[in-house]
């Protein structure tokens, strides 16, 4: 650890909007936590949109949501817990709100980082700690929806199986390339084999990625172009016109709602993943209502978001922690059970997430695409089925 007690931090000060690397005091764990000095962070959408909004006027916010790195201190009461996160040089990930709070919360884009301990998960030694901290909030986002949320078929929680519904079980996920898309693919064949019933799984992506989503881990069974206008329509005729009984938007904005719902069953449920003020679409006009909900309930925890406080919800705490516990387990191929999609490790460090990681996911936002622009070097291009990542 720092022998000064001091380490580096990604700074917010929103009264200011200013953005900056400054020494801040190394946090001490408290009960049931640990200290991690972060490896390598991943870059998600909220951790700029809420610089760009600021969420509250508090000074001095670290921002930054997922993070890898290694233990390096643990609670004073945690010391006999037997548990694999719980030894000094384990590696693992997690995630943390950042700015994406009212309320004061620790953020991942530091030299270190506190965290309860069950709200990590154990990073199998094959796996790169940059390919990890990409995991950690796109994959419980595409797990909350799936099986906390929708019911799914699950085996760490709730039920496992799919009720009623006949084979093949029809599940369509709209933006298959996005990071929670790709997650989602793999824990709905995780599903699949919970449940002991085949599932047809069909995905709406850029024409030029449907050669990669039909391959493990995704193994999409019937791809549709998102930009074809038509779109809906062939994935009911991939169901013989009875509509999907699932389905996930993980776009959620404006009209991909609406497109979304009528691929239904009358009696299909489906996920969305922005509420409709933040998404842009009308609930009031869609005849199945999606379940919505922040990702940030898993930490279990109340906190102020965009306006309204979020009660301390302890099932979906629960869930979160069945769910890490679920993912560092480690198959008989050595590797965790979710895999990293594919990473773009950007060159430089916590300064330059503030002039390059920031600027790319501005350009790559799913509202509004500038597009790629010629003039800008490859690592600064808009993602396309990438996640940014930088090491610390
Ligand atoms: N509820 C929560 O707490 C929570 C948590 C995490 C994320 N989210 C939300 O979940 C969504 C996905 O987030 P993410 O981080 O996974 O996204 P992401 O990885 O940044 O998404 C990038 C991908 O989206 C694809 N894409 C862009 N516009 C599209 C469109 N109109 N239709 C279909 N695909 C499109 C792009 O494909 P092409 O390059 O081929 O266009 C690109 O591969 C976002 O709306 C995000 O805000 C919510």
């Amino acid at each position: 650890m720092a022998a000064s007690g001091m380490m580096k931090a990604l700074v917010f000060r929103p009264q200011s909007q200013s953005l900056a690397v400054k020494d801040i005091t190394v946090p001490i764990p408290g009960p049931k936590q640990i200290l991690i000095k972060v490896e390598a962070v991943a870059l998600n959408t909220v951790d700029v949109m809420n610089i760009d909004h600021p969420i509250a006027l508090q000074d001095m916010r670290v921002v930054g949501t997922d993070f890898a790195g290694v233990v390096v201190r643990i609670g004073e009461d945690l010391q006999t817990l037997e548990d694999p996160r719980m030894k000094i040089g384990a590696r693992v990930a997690g995630l943390v709100q950042g700015a994406n709070s009212a309320n004061d919360r620790p953020g991942a884009y530091a030299e270190y980082v506190v965290t309860d301990y069950d709200l990590t998960w154990k990073v199998a030694d094959s796996v790169p700690l940059e390919s990890a901290a990409t995991i950690t909030m796109c994959g419980l986002t595409a797990a909350q929806g799936l099986f906390y949320r929708m019911g799914f078929p699950c085996p760490f929680y709730g039920t496992p199986t799919f009720g009623g519904v006949e084979e093949p079980v029809n599940v369509l996920i709209y933006g298959a390339t996005t990071n929670v898309g790709l997650f989602a693919a793999q824990l709905v064949r995780i599903a699949e084999k919970t449940a002991g019933k085949k599932v047809r799984l069909i995905g709406a992506a850029s024409a030029s990625k449907h050669t990669s989503l039909k391959k493990a881990p995704y193994q999409y069974d019937i791809l549709v172009d998102y930009r074809d206008d038509n779109w809906p329509e062939r994935v009911r005729e991939a169901t013989d016109e009875s509509g999907v009984s699932y389905a996930i938007d993980a776009v959620s904005v404006g009209s991909t709602v609406g497109m979304v719902e009528s691929t239904l069953s009358p009696l299909g449920k489906f996920a969305a993943f922005r509420t409709p003020i933040i998404g842009g679409f009308d609930i009031a006009a869609l005849k199945i209502k999606p379940v919505v909900g922040p990702v940030w309930e898993g930490l279990g925890v109340e906190f102020g978001y965009h306006g309204v406080t979020l009660h301390a919800n302890p099932d979906a705490r629960s869930f979160a922690a069945a769910f890490f516990k679920y993912i560092g387990q480690e198959p008989t191929s050595g590797s965790n059970v979710l895999q990293s999609g594919p990473i773009r490790l950007m060159p430089g460090g916590m300064e330059q997430i503030i002039s390059d990681g920031f600027a790319v996911l501005r350009k790559s936002s799913l509202v509004s695409r500038a597009g790629s622009d010629q003039k800008d070097e490859t690592h600064l291009q808009p993602i396309s089925m990438e996640k940014l990542v930088y090491k610390i």
